[in-house]
């Protein structure tokens, strides 16, 4: 393989394993606000690059532990207040580190209370969902809340039907998505709801072939991918775009050559990590979507990630 289409992946896993221990930079401390999803992004880099042993498990189950609340909410870092997003984050990292009777054993009936506080911030009339308890409503919330139910067998706790037309509710004549009925398409708000649909065991709802075509579209010239037309690639867009495609088995509508030259591009090889696109910084959240972008395309070497 030439060295411009290699993955540099001991370099990426250095970059994951050093996030943690640059205490002392103020990037560091900006990000605390992200702390329990970036621990999440890292280590399902970590996974999928074959070396999931590059956390310590019982380090990263203390700190998971420490941001959840008694409410069964998580929060970002221990301390901050509880939020959906974290919750899924942390019901994500348990699963992924197979420790749901770690968690029992920490918290008795842990799991299920979990459930409830996904479940309570469910609005049965609409189907939608707030990330918290101040109630701002996003499909983002939604699909979380029932990624992280259906990890733990409790999507029964909530009102399933009304999700769901709500999620189609926010469908647009272009076939995509947009965050609330009638707003504008972005990748970003597709994967939430194909993710979602997927979830409920009603894809049929999807008109798949005018979708199929909105998201091939994506592509430029440069073989990246943009989250919505006229704007710029962006690296992160391999996962939401593809991961969408993978859902309806079309992910032969883009060219996956192009693309997998684009995201290698956004590594740096010398300190590790991808960036949003050739020559920026990188940061712990391109580089798990492009890493998980290289994995539905078959990169050689990589575990193959579930598209949901
Ligand atoms: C940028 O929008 C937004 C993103 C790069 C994230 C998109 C992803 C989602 C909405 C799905 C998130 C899912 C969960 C479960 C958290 P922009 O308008 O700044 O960027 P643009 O210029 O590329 O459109
Ligand atoms: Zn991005």
């Amino acid at each position: 393989m030439p060295p411009e289409m290699q993955l540099c992946v001991e370099k990426h896993v250095k970059y994951i394993q050093s996030l943690d221990t640059r205490k002392d930079e103020l990037e560091y401390w900006l990000t605390e606000h992200l702390r329990l999803n970036g621990l999440y992004w890292g280590l399902t880099a970590l996974h999928l690059l074959g070396h999931p042993e590059a956390l310590p498990r019982a380090a990263v189950l203390e700190f998971v532990f420490s941001c959840l609340h008694q409410s069964g909410g998580f929060g970002a870092a221990p301390g901050h207040d509880a939020h959906m997003l974290y919750t899924v984050s942390g019901v994500q990292i348990l699963a992924t580190l197979d420790a749901f009777d770690d968690l029992e054993a920490h918290m008795e009936g842990g799991r299920l209370k979990i459930g409830q506080y996904i479940a309570s911030l469910q609005n049965t009339e609409t189907g939608t969902f707030a990330g918290d308890e101040w109630g701002e409503q996003d499909t983002r919330f939604l699909y979380g809340a029932l990624n992280a139910l259906s990890l733990m067998d409790l999507l029964f706790l909530v009102d399933l039907e009304n999700a769901v037309s709500h999620v189609q509710s926010c469908a647009n004549f272009d076939g995509a998505y947009g965050t609330s009925p009638g707003a504008e398409s972005h990748s970003g708000q597709v994967f939430t709801c194909v993710g979602a649909l997927t979830i409920a065991g009603r894809r049929d709802l999807v008109d798949e072939e005018k979708l199929g075509v909105w998201l091939s579209e994506r592509q430029l010239k440069n073989g990246g991918l943009n989250g919505r037309p006229e704007k710029k690639e962006d690296v992160c867009y391999s996962w939401w775009v593809m991961s969408s495609l993978a859902m309806l088995d079309k992910l032969h509508w883009i060219d996956s050559e192009k693309l997998t030259s684009f995201i290698l591009q956004c590594q740096d090889p010398e300190l590790g990590g991808l960036a949003d696109r050739p020559g920026d910084a990188v940061d712990v959240f391109h580089t798990i979507f492009g890493i998980a972008g290289l994995s539905l395309l078959k990169y050689p070497g990589l575990i193959e990630v579930d598209p949901v």
